[in-house]
């Protein structure tokens, strides 16, 4: 069986990754170097996928690269396969994990915001997923790792849109996987909870209160990526990293679907 790093078809392919300039990409990015892959960064900013870049450490790591984009674009996620063809770059790994969050009520939101985000989290996904995941299904060989949130369980209000969409990448993640059954191509979904990166200020959380509750029941990113690749290898459907996140889900999933968002209202307006 493949495990990731390990590749599918002759070795030469690579793993791509999304949201690689920091956080968990940048952690996915290091790990799957050390297991012998060759990563292609994406990212909005070159300079700090470079980075990335020149913290790569395997086998492979001289032939990675760096392909910034803005996911966020229409059109991004097709303009990114095009270039990899065109490159003769064939990826055999595809690490769906850049997102981001929109903090606040939904009604005071900024559209525009929601919206860039929405395109990013749901259709960047889904179109990467896609496109990548046909090359992989005519070659009878890949694996697509998808990233969703202990967030896309349960609604969840202040996170209104965020946690919509990730509820999506989960179900997109599981009819794909049904989909590509028999085909070779393996289909994990990982569900993050609280992991210490910069996504908490990029959505806009300010309140000292939640970034301290945050930051107390956080995992660190290498451990969620090391995780989320870990079901990769096992082929997975899905996993939620971290046991407290797994008994709260648990235990959330016990009740009618209208109770936790309920509770999650009470528990975030004690901290923002
Ligand atoms: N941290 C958490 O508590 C947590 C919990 C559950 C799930 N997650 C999920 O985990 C994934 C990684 O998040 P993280 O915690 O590592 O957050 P992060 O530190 O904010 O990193 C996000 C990554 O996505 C990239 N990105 C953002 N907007 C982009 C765009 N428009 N186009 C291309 N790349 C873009 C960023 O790079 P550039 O700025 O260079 O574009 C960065 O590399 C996300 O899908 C997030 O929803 C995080």
């Amino acid at each position: 069986m493949n495990g990731p790093g390990k590749g599918n078809d002759n070795g030469k392919g690579y793993a791509l990754v999304t949201g690689a300039s920091g956080g968990i990409g940048a952690e996915f990015a290091l790990q799957l170097a050390a297991s012998g892959r060759a990563l292609i960064l994406v990212g909005r900013k070159r300079e700090r996928l470079e980075r990335t870049l020149g913290a790569l450490r395997g086998p492979r790591a001289a032939e990675s690269l760096v392909m910034p984009a803005d996911l966020s674009e229409q059109g991004a996620a097709s303009r990114l396969h095009a270039e990899c063809a065109a490159r003769g770059l064939i990826v055999e790994t595809l690490v769906n994990n850049a997102g981001s969050g929109v903090f606040g009520a939904a009604v005071d939101s900024d559209p525009e915001a929601v919206e860039a985000m929405l395109r990013l989290n749901v259709q960047a996904l889904a179109s990467l997923s896609a496109l990548f995941g046909r090359d992989m299904k005519a070659r009878g060989a890949g694996e697509i790792l998808n990233v969703g949130s202990f967030a896309g369980l349960q609604a969840t209000p202040y996170f209104a849109a965020y946690a919509a969409s990730k509820a999506f990448v989960l179900d997109y993640s599981l009819a794909l996987r049904a989909e590509l059954a028999g085909t070779g191509v393996k289909v994990t979904c990982l569900l993050p909870g609280y992991v210490r990166t910069a996504f908490d200020a990029n959505a806009g959380v300010g309140s000292p209160a939640y970034l301290k509750f945050s930051e107390a029941n956080s995992l660190d990113a290498a451990t969620v990526a090391r995780i989320g690749l870990g079901a990769l290898a096992r082929r997975k459907a899905w996993t939620i990293a971290g046991a407290r996140n797994r008994f709260a889900a648990a235990l959330f999933s016990l009740l009618p679907r209208s109770i936790p968002p309920r509770i999650m209202r009470a528990a975030l307006e004690r901290l923002i």
